[in-house]
């Protein structure tokens, strides 16, 4: 690659951050796009704090096309890791348009001014949500056959990845990556960045570390009559380090790839585990016992969904190095250093 500079939409969010640091350690230079309307400053520190580098931030909407168009201006983009985007289900369900206007409207934004800059590498933050509620296997190809996404937020991830294969097809400068996401849990093990949930934490993992800090009183497993090993639900659990790494391993290969291209890769374990799991292997690692009970079931929630992940390993030459007791012994420890602060 020539210029070394990767534009970052949603940089200074949980993944962002961490692909933010994992791109530094490569040699190359971020550029953060971020309004912070889901993050704060010492994100921006701790990334400065782990990787001893300047980062360069513009603290605006991704989805402002001529505030956007000031900053390709100024510089060469090699690519663009896309994040920024709403991302909580349940209010995607209250408030649709929220999530269609910004999704899709930062995504457009994006696009546009790829196109006008002729940035030949795009890698798009997708989710396992595009599979609905898989029919058949519980293990997810990328050619499983995707059925109704469950959510605004979930159809907002089908739609921009419709959008990225038709923009991949026309345009005549650029390649596409999908990353499909399971799970991401954990923090950097510096504890200097992580999650930072505004409010009551809607995933498992931040919940769970919020009730062993006593932030929360009490955990509610949403249902133990799954049709599941231990009757609660199963999901595939990756550490956010080793999703970082698959964006930086990802960039690298689209530059290598032929204009039009336009892939999909799922990003997990491979392995799937329970939230009775989950919940034993934080006591283990935190030696605490967790308040916790049955509640009913959520609406919404799949059963089981795990990755199948051989094609990024094949494509990318990655897999995920990092266990779940590490990412699990990681979000405790980030989650006690926000009790010191
Ligand atoms: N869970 C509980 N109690 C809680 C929180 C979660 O029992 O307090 C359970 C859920 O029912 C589910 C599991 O923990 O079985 C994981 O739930 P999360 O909310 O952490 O994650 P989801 O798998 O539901 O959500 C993820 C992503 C979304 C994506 C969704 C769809 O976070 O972005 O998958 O597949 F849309």
């Amino acid at each position: 690659m020539n210029g070394k500079h990767i534009l970052v939409t949603g940089g200074a969010g949980y993944i962002g951050s961490h692909t933010v640091v994992a791109l530094i350690e490569q040699g190359f230079i971020p550029v953060i796009v971020d309004d912070f309307r889901n993050s704060e400053q010492r994100m921006i520190d701790g990334i400065m704090s782990i990787t001893n580098a300047k980062v360069i931030v513009y603290q605006q909407d991704v989805s402002d096309t001529s505030a956007l168009r000031s900053i390709f201006k100024q510089f060469d983009f090699q690519g663009i890791i896309h994040f920024a985007a709403d991302k909580a289900v349940g209010e995607s369900v209250q408030n649709p348009l929220k999530y269609y206007r910004n999704n899709l409207g930062s995504l457009i934004a994006c696009l546009e001014l790829a196109e006008e800059f002729g940035v030949p590498n795009f890698v798009f933050s997708s989710s396992c949500t595009v599979y609905g509620s898989p029919i058949g296997s519980y293990e997810v190809t990328e050619e499983t056959a995707q059925q109704d996404a469950s959510s605004p937020y979930g159809a907002t991830k089908q739609m921009g990845e419709r959008i990225l294969e038709d923009v991949a097809r026309s345009s005549k400068t650029m390649k596409v990556l999908n990353l499909r996401y399971f799970n991401p849990v954990g923090a950097h093990p510096s504890g200097l960045i992580g999650e930072l949930p505004l409010g009551k934490p809607n995933n498992l993992l931040p919940y769970v570390t919020q009730t062993g800090s006593g932030k929360q009183d009490e955990l509610t497993i949403f249902g133990n009559d799954y049709d599941t090993p231990d009757g609660t639900c199963v999901r595939d659990y990756i550490h956010v380090v080793d999703l970082a790494e698959a964006h930086v391993k990802g960039i690298e290969w689209l530059d290598l790839q032929p204009v039009n291209a336009c892939e999909v890769l799922n990003l997990g374990t491979g392995k799937g585990s329970s939230v009775l799991e989950i919940i034993h292997t934080f006591e283990k690692v935190s030696g605490k016992q967790l308040n916790w009970k049955f509640g009913p079931r959520r609406a919404g929630d799949v059963e089981q969904i795990f990755a199948n992940a051989h094609r990024a390993k094949e494509l990318l030459g990655w897999e995920t190095k990092k266990s779940l007791e590490q990412a699990v012994s990681d979000a405790w420890n980030w989650e006690q250093q926000q009790q010191n602060d």
